[in-house]
This record gives structure tokens, C-alpha cells and sequence, in this order.
């Protein structure tokens, strides 16, 4: 039979010494990542930079947003530009990076910051802006602003639960862990660098402090973490188990004239993908389509084949997209009332969701 599992509060007072702040700092100063947005050491980070980011990162790796970041940086290089810039224009540089509605609250906070003149300096008028909640707001204010704030993303999260041993599974213990993660900058010498304290935190996380296999051995808090002394490492944070998401079932067509020019069209501008573009295709359904049901929906009478299927997470639903292929010689005027035609190589400029970047693989 398992150990008894012992209860956080016994951890808690085997493990009473905060994690040394300077220990972290330090580890911080030799191995920290260079990252796009991140300033050099010793420098100002620039809020607007700080902001895109973290923006992006919401539900989204280092590693996918770096290409992203840099293009928005190349397309919008200050918050005045970006307010300035047209919708589609932002939706077509977001396109791929998914959560379509940051994209949109992402616009409308650079509108809002363009009015005000800048960014606010404190966490409390930062949270009021689009599109930036708890987390983002403490992430800005302490990198940005030098605030002296925890902001309490997985990284940290997973970080706190180990240091403190807390077994409460989450996100029943999202309170508990941020209470305890609040308390790791008390130290004068976190309180003297809130910026590098905060990414510090973030780097643990990513690099040593990982979900799998923690490299405990060169981690500047081994000594204080309550997890490494019960070795519990690999069972912290506890997760809830996960949901089954229901499974949609929808079809859509990929339709190409004699110049290989695709069909598209504009889904409508509020909802699920708001405003971006797609192949024309059935409704999305708990049931899966009959192959007759299927080719009643098609645009046109044409020699469809299936080319395969794209499975897709949306945070609610699973969805799987039959894709079928057709050419026709030209496509008829009426189909370019709601439609219009683009060429392959014109794709790139299109707000195309990963969804429908997946489709237009599966013919390429
Ligand atoms: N994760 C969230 N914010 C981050 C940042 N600013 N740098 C690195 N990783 C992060």
C-alpha cells in the first residue's frame, strides 16, 4: 500500500524558510533566456513589447509565439501603430496562434493605450484594459513597471505547489498556491529587482522546474522545496482529472478553379472564430454526416474526393473535419456572392485559422 499522503500544512513546517530570493536572482543572472521580448540585462523593458508577449502567451509556447511576436513587432512596431491598424490586418498576423478573441481584445487594448497615451504604470488600471486579467496584469506591472508582484502563471504555479507541497489538486487549489506564491518576493533582495525576480520565476519553470522529470539537482532551491524533501517532484502540482470534451463532427470543401485559385469565404464577425476565413462547409454537429448529407452541402455539384480529416481542440469541443477536394474549370459568379477566390500563394495574408491551415495541408 502508498505512504499515507502527508497533509501540506505538516510540509509546510518541516520546509518554514522561504526559498533564498538571492539564490534564485543569481541562478537567474548566469543561465536567464534570451528571448525576443525580453530586455537585456540592466535595461528597461519596453511596456509595449512586455505586453505583446504575454498577451500571446496565454495558452501558447515560448516557441510558437517567438515567429508570431517578431512579425507583429515587423507589421506594428509601436502600440500607436497597432491601434491604428485595421482589423483584418491584426486578425491576419494573429491567424494561426488560435484564441481568436485575444486577438480582437489584443486590437482593442492598443486602441485603448493609444488613447491614454501610454500604458498605465499600476496593476489596478492595467486589469481594467481588454483582454488583460489577473496574471497579465501583475506579469506587466512587475517586468514592465517594477511592481513588486508574483505573477502566478502554470510556471509558478507548478513551482509553488512543489516548494510548499501543496496537494490540494487544482484548480481547487489555485487560492492556496497563490497565496503561497505571493509570498516568495518578501525578501528585500526580490523586492530590489521585481522584473528579473518575476522572469526569474518564469525560467525556473520552463527549464528546470518542468512538469516532467524537474531537474532538482542544479535548481537553486533545492534546499527549500518541500516536494524534492518527501519526493514528491513528480506527483505536484496534483491536476483534477481531465475533461472529455464532447466530439463535433463537421465536412468542408476545398474547391480550386483552372488557375488553382480556392474558394473562401468570411465566417460571420462575432462567435466562435469571429471574422476570419474558411473553406465553405457543413454546420459543426454531435452527429457524424452521412456521405449524401455531405455532398448536399457541397458548393457545387463536382467530382468531390475526401482527402483525409483534420482533428481540432477548441477549448469546449473536439472537432474532426472531413476534407474534400474538387477543381472546376471556373466557379460560377454566384458562388463569389458570399465567397471570394484566392491563390495559394495568397493564403499568407488571409486571417486563416490553424483549423483551416490544417485543411488546405492535407491538398498541398
Ligand atoms: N511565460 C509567461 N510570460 C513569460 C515571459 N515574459 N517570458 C518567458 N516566459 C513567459
Amino acid at each position: 500500500m502508498d505512504a499515507p499522503v502527508p497533509h501540506a500544512s505538516a510540509a509546510l513546517v518541516a520546509h518554514s524558510d522561504a526559498p533564498p530570493a538571492g539564490a534564485l536572482l543569481r541562478w537567474y543572472d548566469r543561465h536567464r533566456r534570451v528571448l525576443p521580448w525580453r530586455a537585456g540585462p540592466g535595461h528597461a523593458a519596453d511596456p509595449y513589447h512586455v505586453w505583446l508577449s504575454e498577451i500571446m502567451l496565454q495558452q501558447t509556447t515560448v516557441a510558437a509565439v517567438m515567429p508570431y511576436y517578431r512579425r507583429f513587432l515587423a507589421l506594428f512596431p509601436s502600440v500607436q501603430a497597432l491601434a491604428a491598424a485595421e482589423d483584418g490586418a491584426v486578425l491576419s498576423a494573429w491567424a494561426g496562434l488560435g484564441y481568436y478573441a485575444r486577438a480582437r481584445n489584443l486590437h482593442a487594448c492598443a486602441r485603448a493605450v493609444a488613447a491614454l497615451g501610454g500604458f498605465p504604470d499600476s496593476v489596478e488600471a492595467l486589469r481594467s484594459l481588454p483582454g488583460i486579467g489577473a496574471y497579465t496584469s501583475a506579469a506587466i506591472a512587475a517586468i514592465a513597471f517594477g511592481r513588486p508582484l508574483v505573477p502566478v502563471d502554470g510556471n509558478v504555479e507548478r513551482i509553488a505547489a512543489r516548494l510548499f507541497a501543496i496537494d490540494t489538486p487544482l484548480p481547487l487549489a489555485r487560492r492556496a498556491i497563490a497565496r503561497a506564491a505571493a509570498t516568495l518576493n518578501a525578501e528585500p533582495e526580490a523586492r530590489a529587482r521585481p522584473s528579473d525576480f518575476a522572469q526569474a520565476l518564469f525560467d525556473l519553470g520552463a527549464t528546470l522546474c518542468t512538469p516532467r522529470n524537474p531537474a532538482c539537482t542544479i535548481c537553486p532551491w533545492i534546499g527549500s522545496c518541500a516536494a524534492r524533501a518527501l519526493g514528491r517532484t513528480g506527483d505536484l502540482p496534483v491536476k483534477a482529472a481531465k475533461v472529455v470534451r464532447p466530439q463535433r463532427h463537421g465536412a468542408v470543401f476545398l474547391l480550386s478553379d483552372a488557375d488553382g485559385r480556392l474558394l473562401l469565404r468570411r465566417r460571420p464577425a462575432s462567435g466562435l472564430l469571429g471574422g476570419m476565413t474558411e473553406f465553405p462547409g457543413t454546420a459543426w454537429r454531435d452527429a457524424p454526416w452521412e456521405p449524401a448529407e455531405v455532398l448536399a452541402s457541397a458548393p457545387l455539384p463536382a467530382d468531390w474526393r475526401v482527402v483525409g480529416s483534420v482533428a481540432h481542440l477548441f477549448t469546449h469541443f473536439a472537432l474532426t473535419l472531413q476534407v474534400h477536394a474538387a477543381s472546376v474549370g471556373r466557379v460560377a459568379p454566384a458562388l463569389l456572392q458570399d465567397g471570394f477566390l484566392r491563390a495559394p500563394d495568397a493564403m499568407g495574408a488571409e486571417a486563416l485559422p490553424s483549423l483551416m491551415r490544417k485543411c488546405l495541408e492535407l491538398v498541398r
